[in-house]
């Protein structure tokens, strides 16, 4: 399997999927229609829509059930509004004040302090809505209620955003190991461990593959925010579509500020292996998992 194609065909369907139940949303809605653009622009400024694409992959690898097939993909664009809402808010002045986000001007920019949180505001709130939904999601009620209570663990003050708030607290400062794991764990590794589990328990996983999932997940995701560091400090604004450098100028809590670029490569490709690993209960139907692990390691943007 070819990653890159694979990649963009997941890509496709969940762009086509935000895009239907988008689209709803808008006719629900004329009189908040500027409301309605501002979470639009934000959610197709070009995503690489990896947190959706992980879940998707996750049910693959557990069940029968042809990939995407609906229910799935309904929490998969829940996943990616989240994703979006945070990323939205990283942006605002008050937190990392960038100005460029997926190659365009960030939300606020366009749109006002208010209007983007506003649109954040929005955009987390409709992701519970369509998760909530049984008209979106065929999903059974007891199955729904433990998604629904996993996902919204893993965006809030346990997890992604109380991440978030350790990353700000911490700019400037000296700080343990201990911290700067936490600091990645809860804001990036929570909620793409939440999305992987997600899209397992949606097809039936049984205990000991939501342990393996578990585990593959808190390494994804760890790999993922050190490779974020690592482009950070090693790449350009152009190739990003964001700001390069921007996490030293800001005295970040990051993995190369803490051990150098080299060694910071390095842990990147351990955390992978270890993802990897965590996969060996599952067949031929993890390959895609197997092969986005890889993928995250080797990314440019
Ligand atoms: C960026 O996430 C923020 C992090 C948690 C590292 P992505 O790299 O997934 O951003 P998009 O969605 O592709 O723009
Ligand atoms: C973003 O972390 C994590 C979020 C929860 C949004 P960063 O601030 O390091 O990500 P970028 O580099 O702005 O995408
Ligand atoms: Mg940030
Ligand atoms: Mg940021």
């Amino acid at each position: 399997m070819e990653i890159k194609t694979y990649l963009n065909e997941q890509k496709l369907a969940v762009d086509g999927a935000l895009k239907k139940y988008m689209l709803e949303a808008e006719e629900e809605n004329g009189l908040f229609s500027a409301h309605i653009e501002a979470m639009r622009y934000s959610l197709f400024a070009g995503g690489k829509r990896i947190r959706p694409i992980l879940c998707l992959a996750a049910g693959a690898a557990v069940g029968q059930r042809p990939s995407p097939d609906a229910d799935l993909l309904s929490i998969a664009c829940a996943l990616e509004c989240i994703h979006t809402y945070s990323l939205i808010h990283d942006d605002l002045p008050s937190m990392d004040n960038d100005d460029l986000r997926r190659g365009k001007p960030t939300n606020h920019k366009l749109y006002g302090e208010a209007g983007a949180i506003l649109a954040g505001d929005g955009l987390l709130t409709w992701a519970f809505d369509l998760l909530s939904n049984s008209e979106v999601s065929g999903l059974q009620p007891e199955t729904r209620l433990v998604i629904i209570n996993l996902i919204a663990r893993a965006a809030g003050s346990l997890g992604m955003v109380g991440g978030q708030l350790l990353d700000i607290s911490n700019e400037n400062k000296e700080f343990p190991f201990e911290t700067l794991c936490a600091i990645h764990r809860s804001k990036t590794g929570a909620l793409i461990t939440a999305a992987i589990l997600a899209g397992g328990i949606a097809a039936g996983a049984d205990q000991a593959q939501q342990d393996a999932l578990r585990r593959y997940g808190e390494q994804v995701g760890l790999a993922f925010q050190i490779v974020d560091d690592l482009l950070n400090a090693t790449s350009t604004t152009a190739q990003l579509g964001k700001a390069a450098g921007s996490d030293a100028s800001r005295g970040k809590a990051t993995y190369p500020a803490f051990f150098g670029i080299e060694a910071t490569r390095q842990k990147a490709a351990t955390a992978v292996e270890e993802a990897e690993c965590a996969l060996n209960i599952f067949d031929a139907k993890a390959d895609p998992l197997r092969a986005i692990a890889r993928y995250v390691l080797t990314r440019s943007h």
